[in-house]
């Protein structure tokens, strides 16, 4: 209401100021039409002069003022052109050095940083006289800070990487050839002697050592299926290393085996073996080749599943003769395979007792079937039906005529968990928990002479020792350094 009043107010105030000027000045009519014309003549006193006048002198001043930013972003312009000419040419140049078609040397980053360091402190200049208000300016500074980072960069990378690892190989190289003069073994990790394969040191407990990983294998990261090791009849020579990387998850059909420990590791020397054979005609005979990877070198002979039947196969490498024998009634060809990996249906495994195949059957329901074998006639020597289905298992092998069978508890760690006694015929639960590199654990398998355990991980040779409880007790312990929850 108070509002609406001085409203009316200043309206009637409006109309008073109207019709005052109107009777002062005088000079209004009407037309025929009744439309009221008048004129008015405001008085000099009203026109605010002074004021008209400081507005003419500001616009003066604002006039120069813009004037001289002009001067100013001319100047400025110029300048910019040539810091874009000169940073395009830089950043091409450090995009050449970068797809490496320059070498660069020392000499050219010097030149490159002292370019960087000059156009820094010039746009730094533009900076404080344009007192930091411009967006092209603060654009353009950040653009040669980040080519001043990736140029540091870079140097980082030649100079620590390339430089280092030149002079580290030189190093080597040069080890290597003073190695090969002196013909004395460098400081590989020595193998313990090999023991003559009794079973005192009793039942795998829950300290297994991390992996340590010998090598890549031969033909690379890309054959993630396969084998490797040594003789594993007990008291046999170490020397020799065989590496058997599969063609693809089902077939091996070339080995390699090196003279000695040192020899693998530096790829040196090996002997070469191919287990397929070309047949005049147009086609090759693959039915030596070996099939999964459940291959194992016992007495200098590689004992393996022949390539797509119930054998297993048994090769000479030194005098390139095969034998075979079949598994009267092992499946095969992925029918009882181990879990995550396909066409390991047929295990080989040796110990301090001999020659070891594990598979499955029809009539066992594709739970683990054990044979002991005669390495020499490969004849089967006694059969040995466990409750534990071969599919839910990873991979298994022989301590001491007790089989080990294994599953994944995460694509890092592999936990032993089921064993059977062949001297007992007893099977029982454990937990023994060891790392893995990666998820694809191939070839595991039990050395007696230098009680490790082998496998062939996604493409590399790893190894572990292991660490045995006496004999003395009798029950199979449980995990005490990691429970688990046991079926
Ligand atoms: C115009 O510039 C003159 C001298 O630079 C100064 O004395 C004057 O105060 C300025 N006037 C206005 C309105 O900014
Ligand atoms: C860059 O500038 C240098 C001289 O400062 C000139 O020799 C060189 O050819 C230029 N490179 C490119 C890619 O424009
Ligand atoms: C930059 O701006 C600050 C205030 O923002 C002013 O005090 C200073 O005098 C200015 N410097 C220049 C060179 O214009
Ligand atoms: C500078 O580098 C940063 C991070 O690498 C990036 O986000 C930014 O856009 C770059 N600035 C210019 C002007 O290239
Ligand atoms: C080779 O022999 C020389 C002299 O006997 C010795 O100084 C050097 O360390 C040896 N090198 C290696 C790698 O054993
Ligand atoms: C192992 O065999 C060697 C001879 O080959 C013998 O000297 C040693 O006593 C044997 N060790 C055991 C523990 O039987
Ligand atoms: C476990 O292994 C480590 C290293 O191999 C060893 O020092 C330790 O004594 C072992 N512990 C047991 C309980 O065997
Ligand atoms: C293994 O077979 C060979 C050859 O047939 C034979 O001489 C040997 O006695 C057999 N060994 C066993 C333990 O049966």
């Amino acid at each position: 209401m108070y509002t609406f009043l001085i409203l009316l107010f200043n309206i009637w105030q409006a109309l008073a100021l109207t019709l005052s000027v109107i009777s002062e000045s005088g000079s209004g009519f009407l037309d025929e039409n009744g439309v009221c014309y008048c004129t008015v003549n405001l008085p000099d006193t009203t026109f605010p002069a002074d004021r008209f006048e400081k507005l003419e002198i500001a616009n003066h001043n604002l006039t120069i003022t813009v004037e001289k930013e002009i001067t100013k972003i001319y100047i400025y312009q110029s300048t910019l052109t040539v810091y874009i000419e000169q940073l395009k040419n830089l950043t091409k140049r450090v995009e050449i050095m970068e797809n490496g078609g320059l070498s660069y040397t020392e000499l050219e980053f010097e030149l490159i940083k002292l370019e960087i360091k000059e156009m820094e402190t010039l746009i730094l200049q533009l900076k404080t006289s344009f007192n930091g208000s411009s967006i092209i300016i603060e654009t353009l500074y950040q653009e040669i800070r980040n080519i001043s980072i990736m140029v540091n960069q870079l140097e980082i990378y030649d100079k620590n990487n390339v430089l280092v690892i030149r002079r580290e190989v030189a190093a080597l190289k040069k080890r290597l050839e003073e190695c090969e003069k002196n013909n004395t073994k460098p400081n590989y990790p020595s193998l313990p002697p090999p023991d003559n394969g009794t079973c005192e040191h009793g039942q795998i407990i829950n300290n297994i050592s991390k992996p340590f990983v010998v090598q890549l294998n031969w033909l690379g990261a890309n054959h993630v299926y396969g084998g490797w090791g040594r003789d594993t009849r007990p008291g046999a020579d170490q020397s020799v290393q065989w590496v058997a990387p599969l063609r693809d998850a089902r077939m091996m059909d070339v080995v390699r085996f090196y003279p000695s420990y040192n020899d693998l590791t530096l790829y040196n020397g090996a002997a070469h073996a191919n287990l397929h054979r070309w047949v005049s005609g147009s086609y090759y005979d693959y039915s030596n080749c070996g099939q999964g990877s459940g291959v194992i070198m016992y007495n200098h002979m590689l004992y393996y599943n022949c390539y797509n039947t119930l054998s297993v196969c048994k090769y000479d490498w030194r005098n390139n003769a095969f034998a075979r024998a079949a598994i009267p009634g092992a499946t095969y060809t992925n029918r009882f395979s181990y879990s995550h990996t396909e066409w390991q249906d047929i295990d080989l495994s040796a110990d301090e007792d001999g020659l070891w195949v594990i598979y499955s059957t029809e009539e066992n329901a594709g739970n683990i079937v054990i044979s002991q074998l005669n390495d020499t006639s490969l004849a089967i020597l006694q059969t040995w039906h466990t409750t534990q289905y071969k599919p839910a298992v990873t991979n298994a092998f022989m301590v001491c005529g007790v089989l080990y069978a294994t599953r994944a508890i995460s694509t890092k760690q592999e936990e032993i968990f089921y064993m059977y006694d062949t001297k007992t015929k007893k099977e029982g639960k454990l937990s023994v928990i060891f790392d893995k590199l990666k998820e694809i654990v191939q070839n595991l398998y039990y050395n007696p002479n230098d009680h490790r355990l082998y496998m062939y991980n996604d493409g590399f040779l790893i190894h572990y020792d292991l660490s045995f409880a006496p004999l003395s007790k009798p029950e199979i312990s449980h995990s005490k350094v990691n429970p688990v929850q046991l079926k």
